[in-house]
Order: structure tokens, then C-alpha cells, then sequence
């Protein structure tokens, strides 16, 4: 908390430069992404990792937000071959895995799927996996 109150003061005199490093630590220290979803429709869960320089990575969705170790309520959990969801069909990947997309897709959504979802890729290296929360919210669709 501290750290954030440094950078708030510092970055009224620097601002540019500032918002730069303010992604820099939500990033390190991990952030949460809110989702906006309309009940019956698909809605998509954004995470992806850098493939390319990477490789392919083993990795993991969970309802609940990305504790220390893998994944709470593992939805999916991959480390190759075919991704299975552990929670039915409605619980899709639909990205270019090659390319790091592994955002999940759940189709037309209820009430229920409202809540936490958290992504962890393993990336090597000690205190090194990428760990995205997303906040999923549900609307009521439009009436026609
Ligand atoms: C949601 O996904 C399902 C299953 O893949 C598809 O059939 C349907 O057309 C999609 N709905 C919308 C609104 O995109």
C-alpha cells in the first residue's frame, strides 16, 4: 500500500511515465479485470501469454481468484493434448492456444456464472506465473 502511495505522489509531477509503471505493478502484483456479461449470451474471459518467446505453457482456469498454488475449482487444468473442461461444456477455449490465447468462453450465461474467475500460466522461473482475476458481472440483456 505503501509503494502505491509513493507512486500516486510521484506521478502527479510525471505523468506519462507514471501510468507506465502503475501498469508495470498491477501486472507484478497481479490485478483483476472486470468482465461485463448479458444473461443467455456468450461471454469471453481474456488471458494470454506471450507464445511466442515462451513456447506452449502449461495452464489452468479456476473459479476463485488464483491462490499461491494452481488453481481453485479447477474448471480447466492443461499441460498438452486436447484441453477438457472438468465443468462441462459450456466452459470453452476458443483462442489460438499456440499463440498464448487462453481466454475462456462461457456460453449463454446465467445469473450463477457471476463471481471470480482466476487464469494462471505457468511461466518458468521462481514467482513467475502470470495470474489474471476477472471480475464477471451479469446484466440483464435488452428487452425487445
Ligand atoms: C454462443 O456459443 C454457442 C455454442 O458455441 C453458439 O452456438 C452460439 O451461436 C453463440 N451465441 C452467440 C450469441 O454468439
Amino acid at each position: 500500500m505503501g509503494l502505491f502511495f509513493f507512486f500516486f505522489s510521484f506521478c502527479s509531477r510525471a505523468s506519462s511515465f507514471c501510468s507506465g509503471l502503475l501498469l508495470l505493478l498491477l501486472t507484478v502484483y497481479g490485478s483483476t479485470v472486470r468482465v461485463v456479461g448479458v444473461v443467455g449470451h456468450n461471454v469471453t474471459l481474456p488471458c494470454a501469454y506471450d507464445a511466442l518467446s515462451h513456447g506452449s505453457l502449461s495452464f489452468c482456469w479456476g473459479k476463485d481468484a488464483v491462490p499461491t498454488f494452481r488453481c481453485s475449482n479447477t474448471i480447466f487444468s492443461w499441460t498438452g493434448g486436447a484441453p477438457q473442461s472438468r465443468w462441462g461444456p459450456r466452459y470453452q477455449l476458443r483462442g489460438s492456444l499456440d499463440e498464448g490465447d487462453v481466454s475462456m468462453t462461457i456460453t449463454s450465461t446465467d445469473w450463477s456464472d457471476a463471481g471470480v474467475y482466476g487464469c494462471r500460466v505457468e511461466i518458468p522461473g521462481p514467482f513467475n506465473d502470470l495470474k489474471v482475476n476477472i471480475k464477471l458481472e451479469i446484466e440483464e440483456g435488452e428487452l425487445t
